[in-house]
């Protein structure tokens, strides 16, 4: 006998306002051509002014509850993945125990940006596996939207990304370890990776402790509280980590790409998702991807792809499923799950 991380179920929230590429195009040098032929995007969601991350975060978490009539103060773990908290500090987590209601239990927040699902999930496991919880809430929330610079300057980050939140919750099971194998449900396997010298690669540098000023007027002149990117550069190395983070997962299992029933990726761009789709070769309909509707909403965006593939009748039970994400820091990373 085992104790397994069993998936219970996963819901998500997106804002309603809708912003499409054609209203980009209004506000800085950029047509929807290039960025649907670029990135696959066609639109995203912005939030209205003053809604936080741990409001859309809050919105997916209850939704997920009040369907699984789970009683809040029943959750023993609340972990929080994000990287546009409301606050510098505290994190989201607390916010989030506090206005769903929950026991006085840890709440523990993830920076691994675009990995923040893979990293959580994986996080969750430990926890459960080791017997330290029995019941956790893992919420990915983001509000990128006042962040970004829509303006010709910041054109390359800011069409690509969007705000929403899901969540999941996992439960300790007792019985067979689940193996990509047999026909038990649970989290199989994961795998995690990083590489810090690609940290100011992708960024969002300040404010932050490594200016002794913090906030300086000379910053605010440069324009320099908006993230950057060398796209090309993340480009290439989120294909080769997500390649070769997929086949050292299967490997270890004994599986190949052909047994899995979906690979949900992170929603970075579609050329990125299809070209480790062509490397895996798998066939179109083992893939899910919804980037023309939500952008980039960082660590939200492999819980929301869940989320609807299940509400879809694309992910059932007993399906063997690939998560995949790779992100700033360099992070990356993948979970192998019979759902
Ligand atoms: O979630 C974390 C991970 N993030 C990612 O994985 C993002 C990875 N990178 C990418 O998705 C792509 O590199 C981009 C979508 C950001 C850019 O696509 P690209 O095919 O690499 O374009 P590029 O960098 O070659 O840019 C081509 C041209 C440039 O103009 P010039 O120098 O050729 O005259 C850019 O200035 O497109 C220009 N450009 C734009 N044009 C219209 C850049 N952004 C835009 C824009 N609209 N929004």
């Amino acid at each position: 006998m085992a104790i397994r991380s069993v998936i219970r179920g996963v819901s998500h929230y997106v804002p309603e306002r809708v912003v499409t590429n054609d209203f980009l195009a209004t506000k800085m040098t950029t047509s929807d051509q290039w960025i649907t032929e670029r990135t696959g995007i066609k639109e995203r969601r912005f939030v209205e002014p003053g809604v936080s991350a741990s409001q859309l975060g809050v919105k997916a978490a209850d939704s997920l509850l009040k369907k699984l009539y789970i009683d809040p103060k029943s959750i023993d773990l609340l972990i929080a993945a994000t990287l546009s908290p409301d606050y510098y500090f505290p994190g989201i987590g607390v916010l989030m125990q506090r206005e769903l209601g929950l026991a006085h239990i840890p709440a523990l927040d993830i920076r691994a940006q675009c990995s923040g699902l893979v990293y959580g999930l994986t996080t969750v496991d430990a926890y459960i596996r080791s017997g330290q919880a029995k019941r956790v809430l893992l919420v990915c929330a983001e509000v990128q939207s006042p962040v970004l610079d829509i303006s010709d300057r910041g054109r390359e980050m800011a069409v690509l990304f969007g705000d929403g939140a899901g969540a999941i919750l996992i439960e300790a099971e007792e019985g067979e370890a689940a193996t990509a194998k047999n026909n038990e449900p649970g989290i199989i396997d994961s795998l995690l990776g990083s590489d810090g010298t690609g940290a100011e690669v992708l960024s969002l540098q300040y404010p932050g402790t490594s200016t002794h000023e913090f906030v300086s007027q000379a910053l605010l002149d440069q324009d320099a509280y908006h993230p950057t990117m060398d796209g090309k550069i993340v480009f290439k190395n989120a294909i080769m980590r997500l390649c070769e983070t997929a086949q050292l997962i299967l490997a270890r299992n004994g599986i190949t790409p052909s047994e899995l029933a979906l690979v949900i990726p992170h929603q970075a761009n579609l050329r990125i998702n299809e070209m480790v789709r062509e490397k895996l070769q798998l066939e179109t309909d083992r893939i899910f991807n919804n980037i023309h509707k939500y952008g980039n909403t960082t660590a939200a965006t492999i819980p929301i792809c869940l989320s609807e593939a299940q509400a879809e009748g694309r992910l059932k039970q007993g399906d063997l499923i690939l998560t995949l994400a790779f992100g700033a820091g360099f992070t990356w990373g993948a979970n192998l799950v019979r759902w």
